[in-house]
């Protein structure tokens, strides 16, 4: 077995060759990067022909190939493994090292091992903290039987490579979240520009000509000022609303709440003069145990939106079923194009006829989701072509009675 390294002469220090692998000046690689070196050092250190690292993907439900050594056409491919089958697979579902001393006699999914003439495996879960990230395995062109010394020293390096993806996982995601919260910035300033400046040079005109100008144009101008100072004020509201989800310092308290008499109340504030348009099919005596405002920050938004991009009648129902209570608005417009679907959610996104339709942002159904996931739940739009449907999902333990 060789070891790399300089002076590296004890081929029996497990310690030796572990050093050689991990080592501290890997902290600072970015990811990619860092598996690079990483594999290349275990599959030295293990005298293999490949070395190859999967990454468990978002679902948990399947083991992506990251990256490889020897066989990289498992990257190229996009290579995945269901969890639970297949030699990865295994690993990664039982958390335990797999020895495989012969791959064409063996329960191997992924063809490329095979294709490639890998004779023999060996492979270790990569866990952080009690979770799985994935699997690294090496493998062998001819057939070779790995040591229990091999399989510990793989063990111990898989800690601590698990421990090195993890932190780059981690600065990775501080790097997007970074990104995101610049363009939000770069936007939110955006969208405040327009009413500032409009509201900035009409308080100007008032202030410098207010005894030059006809009443009627004095009064045109107030009317236009205070919309601006409104739209104004909304926007800040909503992006101060945003930045505290955002920070996670969103404190819900759940409380028994009639669900129909709260509903009722959310909607006549909501829909204003249009409260005959919104009917509020919801049966009595169906109390829930939920946070009342993260109700009223989704359903106004949901009712709001309903009024101005669908067309009446708009329907609220709900349902409690599972230790879950479902809340749908639902309206009779021509509901939303899927081309526009995905992106509904994003903040200050709106689809292009809206513009037309309303005044707004685009931050509303951001502002919802957020509230709903605070409180453990979500929102998601369940629109089939006739009008748009909404539906709000609270974790809400059953209660009986009103
Ligand atoms: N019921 C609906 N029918 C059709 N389109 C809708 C409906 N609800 C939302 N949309 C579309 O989704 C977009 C995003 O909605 P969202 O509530 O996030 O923002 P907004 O209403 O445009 O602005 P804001 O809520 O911040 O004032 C809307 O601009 C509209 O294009
Ligand atoms: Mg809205």
């Amino acid at each position: 077995m060789s070891l790399p390294g300089p002076g590296e002469a004890a081929p029996a220090d497990v310690l030796a060759r572990l050093q050689a692998v991990v080592d501290a000046a890997l902290v600072h690689l970015s990811l990619d990067d860092l598996l690079d070196e990483l594999l290349t050092r275990v599959r030295d250190a293990l005298d293999a022909d490949t070395c190859a690292v999967l990454l468990l993907d978002e679902d948990g439900l399947e083991l992506v190939a990251r990256a490889a050594k020897g066989i990289e056409e498992e990257v190229e491919q996009g290579v995945r493994i269901p969890m639970g089958r297949g030699f990865a697979g295994r690993i990664a579902a039982t958390r335990r090292p797999v020895i495989i001393e012969d791959v064409d006699h063996s329960y191997v999914l992924n063809p490329i091992l095979r294709e490639k003439g890998i004779k023999s495996l060996l492979g270790a879960p990569l866990v952080v903290e009690g979770r799985i990230l994935g699997v690294v395995h090496v493998g062998t062109l001819v057939p070779r039987v790995f040591t229990d010394e091999d399989m510990s020293l793989l063990q111990v390096v898989a800690q601590r490579v698990a421990l090195a993806i993890d932190r780059s996982l981690a600065h990775e995601r501080v790097v997007q979240m970074t990104e995101v919260q610049r363009d939000f910035v770069a936007l939110a300033a955006h969208e405040l520009r327009t009413p500032a400046t409009t509201v900035y040079g009409l308080a100007a005109t008032l202030h410098e000509r207010r005894d030059d100008l006809p009443p009627e144009t004095v009064e045109q101008l107030e009317n236009t000022l205070y919309e601006q100072a409104d739209r104004m004020r909304r926007l800040v509201d909503q992006l101060l609303d945003l930045s505290r989800l955002d920070a996670e310092r969103i404190h819900v308290a759940p409380q028994r709440v009639p669900l129909r008499r709260c509903l009722e109340d959310i909607v006549r504030s909501a829909a204003a003069e249009s409260r005959d348009q919104v009917e509020v099919a919801v049966p009595d005596g169906l109390d829930v145990l939920a946070d009342p405002t993260t109700l009223e920050r989704v359903v106004a938004n949901l009712v709001g939106n309903a009024l101005r991009y669908g067309a009446p009648p708009v329907v609220v129902t709900a349902e409690q079923s599972d230790n879950h209570v479902r809340i749908y608005v639902e309206d009779h417009g021509e509901g939303i194009s899927d081309d526009f679907v995905p992106y509904l959610f994003e903040r200050f996104r709106r689809s292009e006829d809206s513009t037309t339709k309303a005044a707004g942002t685009g931050l509303g159904l951001a502002i919802a989701r957020a509230h709903a996931r605070a409180h453990g739940g979500d929102v998601f739009y369940r629109g089939e072509g006739r009008g748009a449907r909404f539906e709000l999902v609270l974790p809400a333990q059953p209660l009986t009675g009103g």
